[in-house]
């Protein structure tokens, strides 16, 4: 049986209105409980990791999350693909990205993002035009960051209203357009509210603020750059503005703090009920939060 390719899938979730969830594997048994939740909602997701997964948390390697993906994975319901590997991280340090990424392509990954966000906008083109070369050349998509999604660095964040209403780092729509026509990227994550959970020691147990987002301002990129957006920053973001999202241009959205949390409060009781916490968040993630419930049909119907 053939099913349709990773970009064909965010294609068609952008015409059938619904959205592509992202989960997170910062610790590798993370991996079965995911995607056994997608399956008994019928909801199609990717399995993603950043490279801050692998360096700070216990996925060990792209590799080491392939291989524990390949024991799991469901062509109907799942595709893996590569988060955030930052030409600059959020230590400020450079990142060898073009080593990363040809490292998954290698193993099989079947989309990757690599994010320049930190850069001049220049510079973010370049690195990001070097990456959709690489990887279109291999037959997959890429997505890439334009504007400052937040909470990855060490230390406290601006007052999240005091950032929501200044705008401070959101995408702006006429680079975008440039940074899309420039690059050729297929798909692009953006600024407009959203803030990534924190991951520093001190930080990554609290819970996140409520964000919100703004529309209008994601309206005007989507009409710009006319490709898939990306939200990053899933966990938290009150629904009324993710179904909104959804309405203007947002496929696929990255989630990570929203079942972390409960397999890093759990894991003391042993691995089986940390799996079980993760279980029964992605069921709340996917039934109450994003509504994917049964989008394997609408995306996969080669199912
Ligand atoms: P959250 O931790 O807010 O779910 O964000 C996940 C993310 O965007 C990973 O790239």
């Amino acid at each position: 049986m053939s099913y349709a390719s990773t970009k064909q899938l965010v294609q068609r979730a952008c015409q059938a209105g619904t959205v592509i969830p992202a989960f997170n594997i910062p610790y590798l048994p993370m991996v079965e409980p995911v995607v056994k939740a997608l399956k008994d909602c019928n909801s199609f997701g990717m399995l993603v990791v950043a490279r801050l997964e692998w360096v700070k948390f216990e996925s060990k390697s792209l590799e080491a999350v392939r291989d524990e993906y390949e024991k799991f994975k469901l062509p109907g319901h799942t595709r893996l693909h590569l988060d955030h590997v930052p030409v600059i991280d959020e230590d400020d340090l450079r990142v060898d990205y073009v080593g990363d990424i040809s490292r998954a392509i290698n193993a099989g990954y079947e989309s990757v993002m690599v994010d320049g966000s930190r850069l001049p906008l220049a510079e973010n083109i370049a690195c990001t035009k070097e990456i959709v070369d690489m990887a279109h050349a291999a037959g997959i998509p890429v997505e890439a960051e334009l504007g400052a999604v937040m909470g990855h660095e060490e230390g406290p964040l601006p007052p999240y209203e005091e950032l929501f209403a200044s705008g401070k780092g959101f995408t702006d729509p006429g680079e975008a357009k440039r940074f899309v026509e420039e690059t050729g990227v297929d798909w692009l994550s953006v600024a407009i509210g959203n803030i990534h959970g924190a991951i520093s020691a001190a930080a990554k147990g609290k819970q996140k603020v409520a964000a919100r987002l703004n529309i209008e301002h994601l309206d005007r990129i989507h009409k710009t750059t006319g490709i898939p957006l990306v939200l990053h920053g899933g966990t938290g973001i009150r629904k009324e503005y993710i179904i909104d999202s959804i309405k203007h241009g947002i496929a696929k959205i990255n989630v990570a703090t929203a079942i972390r949390q409960p397999y890093e409060q759990t894991i003391g009781q042993g691995i089986p009920a940390a799996q079980a916490a993760v279980y029964a968040a992605m069921l709340t993630v996917i039934r109450e939060d994003l509504e994917t419930q049964d989008s394997a049909n609408i995306l996969n119907p080669e199912n």
